[in-house]
């Protein structure tokens, strides 16, 4: 305890493959802090996929930062996701965006390697390919004109022998498909963790549970943050605080605000006497997605309900959901439903992130407003983050389009 009487929670991870019942629990036992006053060089506001991967990479630089979430380590869209890295597969408006996906997806597979060598924890990364199926001739040319131009993807055309050969469990009367080997998916709550783990082996503090956060700031820049208990202060903030990273932004006058988009999604499992029909590869279709995961279940996703920042799962989705995916993997009637979740993405007006430096402010970053990609782009958001801090640019970097300051210099009216 320290002289304001403030408990942090600090403690370690562990990996497990209960991926939900995981995102439950705190990462935390409960030690203390004694100092005179509160100080970190770098704080970190969220404790979801973004803020974690920031804090292992400030920390992998030998940086001092400390780490605080208002609730647990991912809790909020972090533990909605479907853990997929669809670099090749999502269609992406802004070539910026398409970079950021191939190079962070790769990042990812590195960050695998170091975080398996410092904690053995195993977030169940594995690149197994994606294959976006098609009914029809004619789906196949309006997917091509929607795609026109946005794609360098990896990948190949599958006619319907070899997807009959190569998936056996998808629809015999799929006319063809793209396959794309270099995509890959992971268990995103586990991969929060992992990060996060790392981040404390390294030496970053994390605290869970910290309520009431603000931004202290005056014309000098940022001083620190403000928190239920007491005062932290510090050289830079870095926002990542997923969907209510808007809030603390306005709390300090600017204006860079997040739009919810719920999303529901669901898990069934094969039984063993079904196995042969449980899909071993995503299927990354129009309208719907079926990723087989490393604990056995597969995880089918996901609806899109813009406005919508509640937690309930409607029984007509789960039907919608189940109906998309059973066309095509018929097998799936025969699996068992295991359960059912809904996230919040955080989405922005221009559909980029908000990755940089503030303008106004000395010392303040935002990484916020992933939408629908946080996992994926986790890894590369923390390499520029960690660059920026290092005193490296925008410009320099070549990430002005998600600059947070893009809105205010385009006169966009908010
Ligand atoms: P969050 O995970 O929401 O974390 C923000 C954290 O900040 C929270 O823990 C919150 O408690 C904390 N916080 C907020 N305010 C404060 C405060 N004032 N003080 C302290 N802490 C605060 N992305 C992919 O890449 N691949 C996918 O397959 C994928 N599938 C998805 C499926 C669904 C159904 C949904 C809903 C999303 C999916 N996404 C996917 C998107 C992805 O989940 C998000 O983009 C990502 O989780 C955003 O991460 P984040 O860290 O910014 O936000
Ligand atoms: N990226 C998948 C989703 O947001 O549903």
């Amino acid at each position: 305890m320290n002289q304001s009487g403030m408990s942090q929670h600090e403690g370690t991870v562990a990996p497990s493959n209960d991926e939900h019942k995981f995102a439950t629990m705190s990462i935390s036992s409960t030690s203390t802090e004694s100092q005179g006053a509160w100080h970190s060089e770098t704080i970190i506001v969220g404790g979801g996929v973004i803020g974690c991967a920031i804090a292992f990479e400030l920390a992998s630089r030998g940086q001092e930062v400390l780490l605080v979430e208002q609730s647990q380590i991912a809790s909020g869209a972090s533990s909605a996701a479907a853990g997929m890295l669809a670099a090749d597969s999502e269609a992406f408006a802004h070539p910026l965006m398409v970079k950021a996906a191939y190079d962070s997806r790769e990042l990812l597979h590195k960050h695998k390697e170091q975080i398996s060598a410092l904690t053995g924890i195993d977030f169940g990364l594995r690149r197994s390919g994606f294959i976006t199926p098609f009914r029809s001739y004619s789906d196949l040319n309006q997917y091509k004109n929607k795609w026109k131009g946005s794609s360098g993807a990896e990948q190949f055309w599958w006619d319907r022998p070899t997807v009959q050969r190569e998936a056996e469990w998808l629809n015999r009367e799929t006319y063809g498909a793209y396959y794309r080997p270099l995509e890959s998916e992971a268990l995103p709550v586990s991969l929060t963790r992992a990060y996060a783990r790392s981040a404390q082996m390294m030496g970053a503090r994390i605290w869970e549970g910290v309520q009431d956060v603000r931004l202290v700031v005056n014309n000098d820049g940022v001083r620190g943050v403000a928190t239920a208990k007491g005062e932290i202060s510090c050289k830079h903030v870095i926002v990542a605080a997923g969907l209510h990273g808007g809030e603390l932004m306005y709390q300090v006058g600017e204006t860079l605000p997040t739009r919810p988009v719920k999303g529901e999604i669901m898990a069934i499992r094969f039984p063993q006497d079904q196995a042969v029909y449980r899909p071993d590869r995503t299927i990354y279709a129009e309208d719907v997605y079926i990723v087989p995961k490393v604990n056995g279940e597969v995880w089918i996703g996901a609806t899109s309900l813009p406005g919508r920042k509640d937690h309930s799962v409607s029984a007509n989705s789960v039907q919608r959901l189940l109906g998309a995916a059973s066309y095509w993997v018929p097998g799936i009637k025969g699996a068992d439903f295991v359960r059912a979740w809904a996230g919040v993405r955080p989405a922005t007006p221009d559909g980029l992130p908000y990755i940089g430096k503030c303008e106004n402010i000395a010392g303040l970053y935002t990484a916020y407003g992933h939408f629908r990609n946080g996992i994926l782009l986790s890894a590369i958001t923390s390499q520029w983050i960690a660059d920026m801090l290092e005193g490296k640019s925008a410009q320099e970097i070549g990430i002005e389009a998600f600059s947070p300051d893009r809105l205010k210099r385009k006169g966009v009216m908010l």
